[in-house]
């Protein structure tokens, strides 16, 4: 497990269970519409999202305000239910609405630039290969002529299994290649399937061709070029001449002359190119498109058959609500990207007097990202005792026999804070602590003299915090304060398992409480997971200020009090297929729910992994493991070390446990 090193500087184990009266954004004129804006609901939320009146967040699944579903209300109405928090909430009307809302883009584009061709998008199921998911987009895409991409041999027999009764459905077919793969989707061709293999690298031609002839067939090929231009962002890797997939311009022409000189130019279908996911700059989009647009005009004159262009994937999603070019953002609407998409493929097809070819583009985050909401509750809190008075302190220290200068100075410096310059006794407090915990470090100050210490700064801290609510600007050297002054608040919630790209690659995903809205978060917090492994951790956030910021507002939670609810949004993309099973958290409840004339509706549940299921991933066997522990209680018996009473509730919590979920309940 990697330990990257993260940005706060104190130790869980430094914090005090006592609640801090850290300030949080102005509370006199909350309302839940403040708490929309100070979370961002409206920058990410793209319409689906919005605090109602009670101060809940819904989701309006298909952008109508009249067609809403309370979130809260759900998560309790499904708590009722038995199934409880984390649970992943998926929304067919959002899979559907988005899609809708691409294919329309490319609608209105080919209709104001006149484009001679149609539009279809191909989901390439390695976004989410959950089966409701991919049916549910198959389904909805069945009047959009929307087809599927596979990336590996398994995404292929799934997408051929899943399309058995609907043998129309384009399939094109990225990827590794070996013998079997190409073989089968040669196969394939001869069932009926309209598929499309697509050449990745010039041996994969080599294996086409082997196969064609074998079989008697005359197949579809595509082919994928290595463009010179390069993506933006973090997969901006996946383009340009180093990258992985893709023949150059010059095995193109190779590749090309193969064709024709068996006679075989006409199967030259698909030209395609992918420079990566989630693009954040339009200008790296208008810069392939330009450049594919070209070799596919000059294919064209040269007497390829090609038909269809596929622009692969990187429509970005605005997690972040800023609309940039930041990774976690996109500069452009999507109309925007299929207007130049559109506009730049027809002016180098009319510049060359070519036909204006069938256009594909495989947007997967951008079709699925917004239908999954992950929701989860939080189990306890851990804050910094900031209640210290410098009378309380001086009472402590009777008795020590000498006090160290360092505390004396961070008493000085609370004294000082109603007469001396804010930004200075800041400095003043945080040299002397350093100061202080070195002394400690080397033995010369006592356990009594660090604890009053750390109270004293604390102190301070929240002090100076409250005092940088009513600056304009925040001075450098407070910059960090609310961060290190931020409490921890553990979620029932493997990040590993349900965020993974928030811990492996720093992506933002906007985070709220779902409720308690029309109440000011008096709290800021930093998020901790169930896992027993530090980097399990979020602590950046859409911020809607400026950059992201290192604490998110939060409510003050009881313990033992009613339960806090907090979701994760916009996380239909990747989540699910890369979580990991770290410390052998699994798979959380899905839930799909619908919207119809009478409000909510639950479609399907798919219960989380049981704590067997996921011992099995690791080839551990459940019964076996309850035979020993019988065998083991029963020992326990005989010696008299347990009462058969106390032995029977071992063996049910035991075997209860593992029929269980993997999360708290
Ligand atoms: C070849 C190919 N097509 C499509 C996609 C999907 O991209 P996105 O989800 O950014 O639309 C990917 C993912 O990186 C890909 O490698």
């Amino acid at each position: 497990m990697s330990t990257r090193i993260r940005g706060r500087s104190e130790g869980l184990g430094s914090m005090s269970a006592r609640r801090a009266a850290v300030p949080g954004p102005p509370q006199d004129t909350w309302s839940p519409a403040i708490a929309e804006k100070l979370y961002g609901v409206n920058s990410w939320g793209k319409g689906y999202f919005a605090v109602n009146e009670k101060g809940n967040v819904e989701i309006r699944p298909t952008k109508d305000p009249l067609r809403s579903i309370d979130l809260h209300e759900m998560i309790v109405g499904l708590s009722e239910r038995g199934l409880d928090t984390p649970v992943l909430l998926r929304f067919t009307d959002v899979l559907s609405n988005s899609i809708n809302e691409i294919h329309q883009a490319f609608q209105l584009a080919i209709e104001d630039e006149e484009y001679q061709n149609q539009y279809s998008c191909l989901y390439p199921i390695k976004v989410n290969q959950q089966r409701a998911v991919v049916e549910a987009i198959r389904g909805i895409g069945e009047g959009l002529g929307l087809g599927l991409e596979a990336g590996s041999k398994a995404e292929l027999l799934a997408v051929l299994g899943l399309t058995v009764d609907q043998p129309e459905m384009l399939i094109v077919c990225n990827g590794f290649k070996d013998r079997e793969y190409v073989e089968t989707v040669i196969l394939a061709t001869k069932l009926g399937r309209n598929i499309i293999p697509v050449v990745e690298k010039f041996s994969d031609l080599e294996l086409l061709l082997e196969f064609a002839d074998k079989h008697h067939v005359h197949p579809q090929i595509g082919v994928r070029v290595k463009l010179s231009s390069r993506g933006a962002g973090r997969w901006k890797k996946s383009g340009g001449a180093r990258s992985k997939f893709g023949l150059f311009v010059s095995e193109l022409l190779e590749a090309f002359e193969l064709l024709k000189s068996r006679g075989m130019e006409d199967c030259f279908k698909l030209l395609h190119f992918h420079v990566g996911s989630q693009i954040c700059d339009i200008r790296a989009i208008k810069n392939a498109v330009t450049e594919f647009a070209h070799i596919y005009a000059e294919l064209r004159q040269l007497g390829a058959g090609l038909e269809m262009i596929d622009v692969g994937g990187g429509l970005g999603v605005d997690y972040d609500g800023s609309q940039s070019a930041s990774d976690s953002s996109m500069n452009y609407t999507v109309e925007q990207y299929a207007a130049d998409v559109i506009y730049r493929i027809k002016s180098a097809c009319d510049d060359a007097d070519v036909p204006h070819p069938m256009v594909l583009s495989e947007s997967g985050r951008a079709m699925v990202a917004y239908g999954s909401v992950l929701v989860f509750d939080v189990v306890d809190t851990a804050t910094y005792d900031v209640s210290c008075r410098v009378e309380e302190v001086e009472a402590t220290l009777e008795g020590e026999s000498e006090v160290p200068q360092p505390l004396l100075d961070l008493l000085q410096a609370v004294r000082d804070l109603e007469q001396r310059d804010v930004v200075e006794v800041y400095q003043d407090a945080v040299a002397a602590r350093d100061e202080l915990l070195s002394l400690f470090g080397l033995g010369y100050a006592s356990l009594k003299v660090r604890a009053a210490g750390d109270r004293l700064y604390w102190y301070l801290a929240s002090e100076v915090l409250k005092r940088m609510q009513n600056m304009e600007e925040i001075p450098g050297p407070l910059a960090d304060l609310p961060e290190r002054l931020s409490d921890v608040y553990f979620c029932n919630v493997s990040v590993f398992q349900s965020l993974p790209d928030s811990w492996a690659i720093d992506q933002l995903f906007p985070i709220c409480p779902i409720h308690r809205l029309d109440e000011p978060p008096t709290r800021r917090g930093v998020l901790a997971d169930l896992t027993c492994d530090s980097d399990g951790m979020i602590d950046r956030f859409p911020s809607m200020r400026r950059g992201d910021k290192q604490i998110l507002e939060l409510h003050p939670v009881e313990r033992n009090g009613p339960r806090y609810y907090l979701a994760a949004f916009l996380v239909g993309a990747y989540q699910e297929t890369l979580g990991a099973l770290h410390n052998l958290f699994g798979d959380t409840h899905a839930v799909h729910i619908s919207v119809g004339d009478d409000g909510a509706q639950i479609d399907d549940v798919i219960c989380g992994d049981t704590v067997s299921e996921v011992l099995s991933y690791v080839q551990i066997n459940a019964k076996e493991l309850s035979r020993s522990m019988r065998r083991d209680v029963e020992r326990a018996v005989r010696a008299g070390r347990m009462t058969p009473a106390q032995a029977g509730s071992l063996v049910k919590f035991f075997d209860s446990g593992l029929d269980g979920y993997t999360y708290l309940v």
